[in-house]
């Protein structure tokens, strides 16, 4: 059996999980599902970032300890994914001692294979990123994720040597022994190489909460370390050691940087295989702003759930741009997809064929019957499907692969237009009507067979109300 492992990022747990998080765990469902269905032995790890200054400083707000404050948050993280329907393997805490001990144990190796040095260090401060920025980086002064002045700050912290991986990391990107994507990113993450590397501080003097640093108790490992290392602890907890290198490492482009350069560095530093994609979604704005707190729009995704329910959620963040790309995404949106593409196009498609087969006794045949059909562009319709479903997965177009069931659903609906079974049935051609409902039928099971990964509920009620032949409504109306 082929080995699959499979990763999220592993979410800072300041607050509950928004959209944003939704988003890349859906797709990594999706991916999950994909390749157990196709036999491969998945391992899919999501989890929580738990330490560091920004958990840290979550928690006194919230007149908690750190450790009360992340444990009161990690069942929110799993009901969300749960009311989504997410099926990872495991959940991985950072906060769990025996991650500590994995870490305290890889960073103690690092010094001794000479890749640690202490030196003081003055920098520009991101809390929200827990990282450094160089001044460069910043748009107007300003962080260009949050859009606030980082602190400076100056410390004696304990550096790995980046710099001597700078070679290497090029090599390994450019040959694809390290695949990053999509195209653009991996460029971006190029160009930024060849301008050379710059050693990293990987300890915190200030930072209580957080892994001590090994030989020195003034110190805590830097909170990127301990959680990039959450992918290669998380196969020792859960005895699923085999599945190392890590298949793929699904991101959002804000933390590119860490996964693409650090990470491959740190694992290069110890001898340890690498990954072997890493793979960057693009950003949502909401309404066309940025998601944030201050501004009232972040989306909860159980909200979602709850009014429109897990496929829909599930379909509407991967159906509405590009995975790779930024995009738009609003509840009027997803409310839109929910009643156009979801309602009146595939619950439509289901219930009026099931029904007609009712009124008009329709037979079911044997479905290598109609497996070939006479109608031309129908079949290449279907061809094409199958195609841009299994190329469009390998390259994370979720959106085109769904765009490509939707041009099956919708040309079985102008089929059924076009036919007009109720007419045939006034006619009395029994025959035709029985072959178009046929046709219907079946083009129906392969298309919740095509959703099952997607969405398994719409796919098992779509199986089951095609075997009892009872229709029932998929997506209702929602009153407002
Ligand atoms: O960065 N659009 O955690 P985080 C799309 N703990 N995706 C978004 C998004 C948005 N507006 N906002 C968030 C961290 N995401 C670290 C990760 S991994 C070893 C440590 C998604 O809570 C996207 O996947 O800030 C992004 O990379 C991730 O959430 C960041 O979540
Ligand atoms: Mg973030």
């Amino acid at each position: 059996m082929k080995k699959f492992y499979i990763t999220t990022p592993i979410y800072y747990i300041n607050d509950i999980p928004h959209i944003g998080h939704a988003y890349t765990t859906v797709a990594a469902d999706v991916l999950a599902r994909h390749h157990r269905k196709k036999g491969d032995e998945v391992f899919f790890l999501t989890g929580t970032d738990e330490h560091g200054a920004k958990i840290e400083e979550a928690a006194s707000k919230a007149g908690k300890t750190p450790k009360e404050f992340v444990d009161n948050l990690v069942p929110k993280f799993k009901e969300a994914w749960k009311k989504l329907n997410i099926s990872y393997d495991e959940y991985i805490r950072t906060s769990d001692p025996e991650h500590e001990a994995i870490v305290s144990e890889i960073v103690a190796k690092l010094k001794d294979k000479g890749y640690v040095e202490k030196r003081s260090y003055e920098g520009l401060y991101c809390v929200g990123c827990e990282r450094y920025y160089k001044t460069s980086e910043l748009v107007d002064g300003l962080c260009p994720d949050h859009k606030i002045a980082p602190i400076k700050q100056s410390e004696e912290n304990y550096f790995f040597l980046l710099s001597k991986f700078e070679d290497k990391l090029i090599e390994i990107i450019e040959s694809g022994e390290l695949q990053v994507g999509p195209d653009s990113r991996r460029n971006e993450v190029l160009g930024k190489l060849r301008q050379g590397l710059e050693d990293v501080s990987i300890s915190r003097e200030a930072v209580k909460w957080g892994i001590s640093f090994p030989g020195d108790d003034t110190q805590t490992v830097y909170v990127w370390i301990d959680a990039l290392l959450n992918y290669f602890s998380a196969t020792k907890i859960f005895k699923k050691e085999s599945f190392w290198p890590a298949d793929v490492h699904l991101i959002g482009k804000d933390i590119l940087w860490f996964h693409a350069i650090i990470w491959p560095a740190v694992l290069l530093a110890l001898d340890i295989p690498i990954p072997k994609t890493v793979f960057a979604n693009g950003y949502f704005t909401i309404d066309g702003h940025k998601m944030s707190k201050s501004l009232g729009n972040v989306i909860d995704p159980v909200k979602m759930v709850e009014k429109y329910g897990a496929d829909a959620t599930r379909y509407a963040v991967l159906r509405a741009f590009p995975f790779g790309e930024d995009g738009d995404i609003s509840e009027n949106k997803i409310a839109e997809l929910y009643q156009k593409d979801l309602g009146n196009e595939l619950g439509n498609l289901l219930q009026r064929t099931l029904s007609m087969i009712n009124k008009y006794e329709v037979r079911i045949d044997r479905r290598d019957n109609y497996l070939i059909l006479d109608e031309e562009s129908f079949s290449t319709i279907e061809a094409e499907t199958s195609i841009q479903y299994s190329e469009g997965l390998k390259e994370f177009k979720f959106d085109q692969v769904l765009s490509s069931v939707w041009r099956l659903v919708r040309a079985n609906n102008s089929f059924i237009d076009e036919k007009k079974p109720w007419s045939l049935a006034k006619e009395e051609n029994h025959v035709e009507l029985t072959r178009v409902l046929n046709v219907c039928y079946w083009q129906l099971e392969k298309i919740a067979d095509l959703l099952e990964i997607f969405m398994p509920e719409t796919s098992d009620k779509m199986k089951k109300q095609l075997e009892e032949k009872k229709p029932e409504v998929l997506f209702p109306r929602i009153e407002e």
